[in-house]
């Protein structure tokens, strides 16, 4: 028999096991700004899924058929790093595919993405692609073109996400993006806990606009720098990233390519 207290206590861990259990999700990074979530509700979503021809995916991640089961596959603008194996996860999954609706148009004009897959919007703009899950489009300062047999397509505008996962977990993935101010709004409006912000420089924000991004306008909890050391041109690393973040209360995880990190 057991003493009413233990059985208390017990019970009381069973439950937070539990409670932890049910918001617990994985993020891994495939380096450069491929990613998959594993939600609380184990919805898996890739976001520009760059994959078999990324430098810095470990090999044995590239072998697609093992990706299993993806329900969503998010793409931030039209550029071959970040659309990627979009065509091909498509092809071998149920996956749908939300992107601006400029580049669904030009992919399933293609005929590399079929129409009924593609949920298209534009900035501001909110799906609900998975029960609990809201994906909101929102401002980059990039560029988006589609090269595809060697000819270049319109790839509409470059764009951002805010990833609401079902324990109200909002995540920002920034695309490929200079520093704007209205990462300001961004931050006030959506109020992002884990901001994925490109720190390579060249095509994108550097370490020190990074840096400039989050102190002054993201003032995020936790960063994750992306978008480096995967091409030469791409030189800013996250140790130059932390320098020039300086003093700060916000959390830098750095990610090596393949690793899992569960929240
Ligand atoms: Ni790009």
């Amino acid at each position: 028999m057991i003493p009413v207290h233990i059985r208390a206590i017990l019970g009381l861990l069973l439950f937070t096991l539990l409670i932890t259990r049910a918001s617990a999700w994985e993020l891994q990074w495939y380096g450069q700004s491929a990613f998959k979530i594993t939600t609380p509700e184990n919805k898996v979503i890739l976001i520009d899924p760059f994959i078999t021809q990324n430098p810095v995916t470990p090999e044995k991640l590239k072998n697609l058929d093992k990706l299993g089961n993806i329900d969503l596959v998010l793409v931030t603008h039209g550029h071959g790093d970040h659309l990627g194996d979009t065509a091909k996860i498509v092809e071998m999954t149920q996956a749908k595919v939300g992107l601006n609706a400029d580049m669904g148009q030009t992919l399933s004009t293609l005929g590399l993405v079929p129409e009924d897959r593609i949920i298209g919007f534009n900035k501001s703009g909110s799906i609900q692609p998975l029960k609990g899950i809201t994906v909101t489009m929102v401002h980059a300062d990039h560029s988006s073109d589609i090269v595809h047999e060697n000819h270049v397509y319109s790839g509409g505008e470059p764009a951002g996400f805010i990833i609401e996962l079902e324990n109200d977990y909002r995540i920002y993935h920034a695309g490929d993006t200079g520093v704007f101010g209205d990462m300001q709004y961004i931050a006030n409006y959506y109020k992002p806990d884990l901001a994925l912000l490109p720190i390579g420089g060249h095509y994108t924000m550097d370490p020190a606009h990074a840096a400039y991004a989050v102190n002054n306008l993201l003032k995020i909890k936790t960063v994750i720098p992306i978008h480096y050391g995967t091409f030469p041109p791409l030189k800013g690393t996250p140790e130059a990233f932390k320098k020039a973040l300086g003093d700060t209360s916000t959390k830098v995880i750095v990610m090596k390519p393949g690793e899992v990190i569960k929240f």
